[in-house]
């Protein structure tokens, strides 16, 4: 199936993807969390919780990856954090994901704190963040993908949905007790369709020399 993002509306540069590695990068998305938080109505926080430098720093040197944009001036306008799962007690209140999930090969990566810039809203960036999580999960030969989102995050849900991702289970956070869905999603690699002309012929080529 042929995917189309979204077009970006008022946004005459092209996003730069960055992987964040260093404690000052770390303050810089724990900043734009901040950032993002602020623009949220009270009732809004849970959809994104705050992070600290030193939880990133943790999960980085645990082998999982913190994925940003930057706009041509440099400054972090998104971000995701994609989190490599080993065994289902790595998730708090991991009630709410089928076990399924967890069986043999299918361990999954969970992407969390998924946030873009409030001036950059609505411009296809999360379209962008989703698809760069999906690459380092394919190449850490991962091929499920989840995602936490709290009912009512209207615009988390449509930026999921419109990439893909099937609603597989709901749940209550234990402490908050807000309700929450699992979104998840198959990942493959790149078709055919996406070899270069010359590698498509030669596939043509070795067909052929095998139909003969
Ligand atoms: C959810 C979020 C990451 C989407 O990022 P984005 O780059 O604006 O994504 P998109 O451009 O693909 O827009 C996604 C949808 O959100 C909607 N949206 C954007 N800003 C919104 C806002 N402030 N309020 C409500 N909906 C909004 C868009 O209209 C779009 O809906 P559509 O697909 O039906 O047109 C971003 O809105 C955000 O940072 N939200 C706060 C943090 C959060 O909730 N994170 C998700 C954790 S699971």
């Amino acid at each position: 199936m042929l995917k189309t993002m979204k077009q970006f509306v008022n946004l005459d540069f092209e996003p730069i993807a960055v992987r964040l590695n260093s404690a000052e990068e770390f303050a810089e998305a724990v900043e734009l969390i901040e950032t993002v938080r602020a623009s949220l109505k009270e009732e809004e926080k849970v959809y994104l919780l705050p992070k600290t430098v030193d939880f990133m720093t943790k999960l980085h040197r645990a082998g999982n990856v913190v994925l940003g944009l930057r706009n041509e001036e440099g400054l972090l306008i998104g971000l995701t954090v994609v989190r490599k799962m080993h065994h289902w007690t790595d998730i708090p209140n991991f009630e709410g994901l089928p076990f399924i999930e967890f069986i043999y090969n299918q361990t999954p990566c969970l992407l969390q704190s998924v946030c873009t810039h409030p001036e950059y809203r609505s411009m296809g960036l999360a379209d962008r963040l989703l698809k760069s999580a999906e690459e380092w999960c394919l190449k850490k030969e991962r091929s499920r993908i989840v995602a936490r989102i709290v009912i009512g995050n209207k615009g988390s849900l449509s930026a999921f949905e419109r990439n893909e991702f099937e609603v597989l289970s709901e749940g209550i956070d234990k402490e908050d007790g807000y309700k929450f869905v699992y979104v998840g999603k198959k990942i493959v690699a790149p078709l055919v369709e996406d070899f270069s002309p010359a590698e498509q012929e030669t596939e043509t080529s070795v067909t052929a020399i095998f139909n003969t």
